[in-house]
């Protein structure tokens, strides 16, 4: 037996340690443990990496919707049209902002983005943005979705947390309308030891009130970095902020993400190849667009799917579900529209999607280990 775990990365932690260990060593001299230098640093080293003007960083790729939503000025009677199939988050940081969640399927063409089609039909006047997410390994349509928000004078505002180092006509990921969001939750591609997350956006107006709204609203003092711009003073705001022990963390392996983001690449290619003509493995993972992919999760379609899992665990294989029940079928969201037949291709994802283990620190004998256990089971293997 040959176990891989779904997600570790010990082993990197540990080569870029003298790196880390030098920008701790920073943090402890200051006695600013919060939103103090390292975190200013890791902002303006994110701006760089991703072309933004201007990188906020805050405490969980959530709470940068939840304040990217609030920057936007959507708050109660609005409607955000998000898609069926994503994370919880998508969603309830709308719901999180008193605004209503209006949910679209997603395709069918393996890209798992949000079905412009469908969510055409969904537009009225109380429609404020539409909020895509960029699932997996590449982006969605992001000329359609930009010609979209134009067309009905809507807001597009990018749900990027898994989408870091993906880029559309070289644009990066949440550049493409008011802003978008990247998460360091430890998975990610760019992963923290802990939570942390970001709002990155060319617009003043949405940096200067993500900026008050991540430290209290700053007790209705002006903003600093921006003064003048926010018309946020004196509202009441939240904490936010990011811890500089994770921007210290964040800024080393910052170095090491290009690097990392090819590691993947040959890793997804190595699955690709593996999984080919294995019976009961529907899809592999797809690209549909001229863009290059980032691969963040290495995410398979299958047979039987729920027997696969536990099959895989009994031989110390992790696996994820991605993501088991479509978000308009979560009780908090239930309402007329959220009936199961309204969104068949989100259906179809949820029941036959399975995660395998994917991060740079998995080898090719790991990946044989987990395509053999695979075609194992669709062999009949007890
Ligand atoms: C699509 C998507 N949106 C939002 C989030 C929320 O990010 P976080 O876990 O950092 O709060 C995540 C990551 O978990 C995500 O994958």
């Amino acid at each position: 037996m040959h176990p891989v775990p779904f997600f570790s990365q010990a082993r990197s932690f540990r080569e870029s340690w003298p790196e880390i260990q030098k920008n701790v060593d920073a943090v402890f001299d200051r006695g600013k443990y919060s939103h103090g230098r390292q975190v200013a640093q890791f902002e303006r080293a994110v701006a760089e990496y991703t072309g933004a003007e201007f990188a906020v960083a805050v405490n969980s790729g959530t709470d940068a919707l939840v304040l990217l939503l609030r920057a936007a000025g959507i708050g109660p009677g609005d409607e955000v049209i998000v898609p069926a199939y994503t994370f919880f988050a998508t969603a309830s940081a709308v719901a999180l902002v008193h605004a209503t969640p209006v949910f679209a399927d997603i395709t069918d063409t393996g890209d798992y983005a949000i079905d412009l089609d469908a969510a055409s039909r969904l537009v009225t006047e109380r429609t404020r943005a539409i909020m895509p997410v960029h699932l997996f390994h590449q982006l969605a349509d992001l000329d359609a979705l930009t010609a979209f928000a134009d067309r009905h004078g809507i807001d597009l505002l990018e749900d990027s947390a898994e989408a870091i180092g993906m880029r559309w006509n070289g644009i990066h990921a949440g550049l493409h309308g008011r802003g978008g969001v990247l998460s360091f939750f430890p998975t990610k591609t760019l992963g923290a030891l802990g939570d942390a997350g970001m709002v990155i956006t060319n617009d003043a107006a949405i940096a200067a009130d993500v900026q008050v709204l991540r430290h209290h609203g700053r007790m209705g003092r002006t903003v600093d970095h921006i003064a003048g711009i926010s018309n946020l003073s004196g509202v009441s705001g939240t904490n936010s902020k990011m811890d500089d022990i994770q921007a210290a963390v964040l800024l080393a392996k910052l170095a090491t993400l290009d690097a990392d983001i090819a590691r993947r690449a040959e890793l997804a290619a190595a699955y690709d190849q593996r999984l080919a003509g294995i019976d009961g493995v529907t899809r592999t993972p797809r690209v549909v667009r001229p863009t290059a992919p980032v691969y963040y999760v290495y995410l398979i379609e299958v047979e039987r799917r729920d027997e696969l899992a536990e099959y895989l665990t009994a031989r110390g294989i992790g696996t994820e579900i991605y993501y088991p029940r479509p978000l308009p079928l979560q009780p908090c969201f239930a309402g007329e529209r959220n009936r199961p037949e309204n969104f068949p291709n989100a259906m179809a994802a949820a029941s036959r999607a399975i995660a395998l283990p994917f991060y740079p620190d998995l080898t090719e004998p790991d990946i044989d280990a987990v395509c053999s256990a695979i075609s194992e089971f669709y062999r009949g293997g007890r």
